[in-house]
């Protein structure tokens, strides 16, 4: 059937209204017709991606926009993680807020490049207030500024650059010098898998990072921190950069930055803090003092799509000092002339093309509201340490790190199993939960262990729905030890290898949605 003719793009006509309209509408229809269903699909890796090879993404003649949305709600967004499910836990990956999903329309809509105040005029501007306003909360001086990036990974990149061009004494203009070999940056063994890749990126090479022990909570240990320094100027290796994670991906642990500022200082080493997480702290009056020292930083990555409920992407590189930014300006005849007396944000960003996210968040933060916002963040902190005392409390589990922020790091460690089988008695549960699609819960090592991690970021779970997760997982590795002991006993040889498929504690969590009726046959 060939579609009926109509407008193909947004050019102001009221035609072009009714046509966005309508297919606004059958956009949010299938939304609302996908979202019954649990935190992950049960059809499995192999099933997905042969449904994915049957689509054709570019027909030769147009498909009315109605079947393909039918069709792309059947076989897609219906086999989706569902980031709005209590149990889908494993990540920093939250639900969105309802004004920012709606704010992003206008964003396509509207298509201002922030590349320059030619193509972005008005947004130029709004981004560079919202700049200054987180600075002015983080407690930035005013000679602050920053650009938005796509994420935590694109701000510590553009954070480290800057750090790697501090030390060099300027912007790159010939390649690094030839003591470069020697520069070393140091973060705690905790920091994000981003900072060694972009100290590669940077030419300094991933093992120009040093890992910095923690101690028994996660955090940076600054007697460990002095000795390293030490070490470093012994061997003749100068220490470039200092990067304190405020909010660590797997314990959630803030390092002790007022005296990580402090060493930096005292070797002219840079400061950039990692508060991908931990920057949403500063909403808070009573959590703010967990990530004091923060705004000693001399760089700072602020990712807004975790804590601060924007769709993905949003984040941003805060610095102290606008003039560090220059260090990435390429003046180019065409879009940032130097002869320009307008403000062009690709002077301070690794991007050209960039979309206008500051309007989603400045859309969202508004209609939300700073004192809503921290509410929200106090309840996901106090979350997690409940639920850090469920697993204290619980016989089968144990708690590996205290929770700091919105993480809980534990294992299943029922009565009687060596330790040896531990890591793999956990591997099963995070697997098992998985591919029966009734819980995403994280999986990652913790000192050579492998532990198991809650990460709370929708702020819709409530501790019932923690307590009845931690139930399925324990339950999850019962049944596991079970299986274990049948299969042994029953078949020592036949059937080994031959894993059974029995999925335990199938009891309706407290506040989720039900299995997904279209978790049946992918068609
Ligand atoms: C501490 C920290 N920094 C950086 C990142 C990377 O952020 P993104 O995924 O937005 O690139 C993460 C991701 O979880 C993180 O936990």
């Amino acid at each position: 059937m060939t579609p009926a003719p109509g407008p193909l793009f947004l050019d102001g006509s009221p035609a072009a209204h009714e046509a966005l309209r309508a297919a606004v509408a059958e956009v949010l229809a299938v939304l609302a017709a996908t979202d019954d269903r649990g935190p992950f699909p049960s059809a499995g890796a192999a099933r997905l991606r042969e449904t994915a090879t049957a689509i054709e993404p570019l027909p030769d003649d147009a498909e009315p926009l109605g079947e393909v949305l039918a069709d792309v709600g059947r076989t897609v967004l219906a086999h989706g993680a569902r980031v709005t499910d209590p149990w889908c836990a494993a990540h920093l990956h939250p639900p969105t807020l309802v004004t920012a999903a709606a704010a992003e329309l206008a964003i396509a809509a509207t298509n201002q490049s922030m590349d320059s105040y030619d193509q972005a005029p008005m947004a130029t501007y709004v981004e560079d207030r919202l700049i200054g306003r987180l600075n002015q909360l983080i407690g930035l001086p005013a000679t602050g500024s920053g650009v938005l990036t796509s994420g935590g990974t694109a701000s510590n990149l553009l954070g480290l650059l800057l750090a790697r061009d501090h030390a060099a004494g300027g912007a790159n203009l010939s390649g690094l010098p030839a003591g470069a070999g020697r520069w070393r940056i140091l973060a705690s063994a905790g920091a994000h898998v981003s900072v060694r890749q972009a100290a590669a990126v940077l030419g300094l090479g991933r093992d120009a990072v040093v890992a910095v022990t923690t101690d028994d909570d996660g955090r940076m240990d600054v007697a460990a921190l002095d000795r390293t320094l030490g070490q470093l100027t012994q061997t003749g290796a100068v220490p470039i950069a200092v990067v304190g994670t405020a909010g660590t991906t797997d314990t959630g642990a803030v390092d002790p930055l007022a005296a990580l500022a402090d060493r930096a200082a005292a070797v002219g080493a840079w400061f950039h803090v990692d508060a991908a997480v931990g920057s949403a702290l500063v909403l808070s009056d009573r959590l703010r003092p967990l990530v004091a020292g923060l705004e000693r930083a001399d760089s700072i990555t602020a990712d807004l799509h975790k804590l601060w409920w924007q769709p993905i992407g949003a984040s941003a590189l805060l610095v102290r000092d606008a003039a560090a930014l220059r260090s990435v300006r390429e003046p180019a005849d065409y879009l940032n002339r130097t002869d320009d007396d307008v403000l062009n944000l690709v002077d301070r960003s690794l991007d050209t093309s960039r979309r206008f996210d500051a309007l989603k968040i400045l859309v969202s933060l508004r209609a939300t509201g700073r004192r809503r916002l921290a509410g929200l963040v106090e309840h996901l902190v106090d979350l997690a340490a409940k639920a850090g005392e469920a697993v204290r409390r619980h016989p089968d589990l144990e708690l590996l790190a205290p929770p700091q922020t919105v993480t809980v790091l534990f294992r299943c460690r029922p009565d009687g199993v060596d330790e040896d089988r531990l890591d793999g008695l956990n591997v099963d549960v995070q697997r098992r939960l998985l591919a029966s699609g009734r819980a995403v819960v994280g999986r990652t090592r913790y000192r050579g262990r492998v532990a198991l991690k809650l990460t709370f970021t929708n702020p819709l779970t409530n501790h019932d729905d923690v307590a009845a997760l931690l139930a399925a997982v324990a339950a999850e590795a019962s049944a596991g030890l079970e299986e274990a002991a049948e299969e042994a006993h029953a078949a020592p040889t036949a059937t080994r290898g031959r894993r059974s498929r029995r999925v335990v504690g199938r009891d309706r969590k407290p506040n989720g949605a039900r299995e997904a009726s279209l978790h049946g046959p992918i068609d």
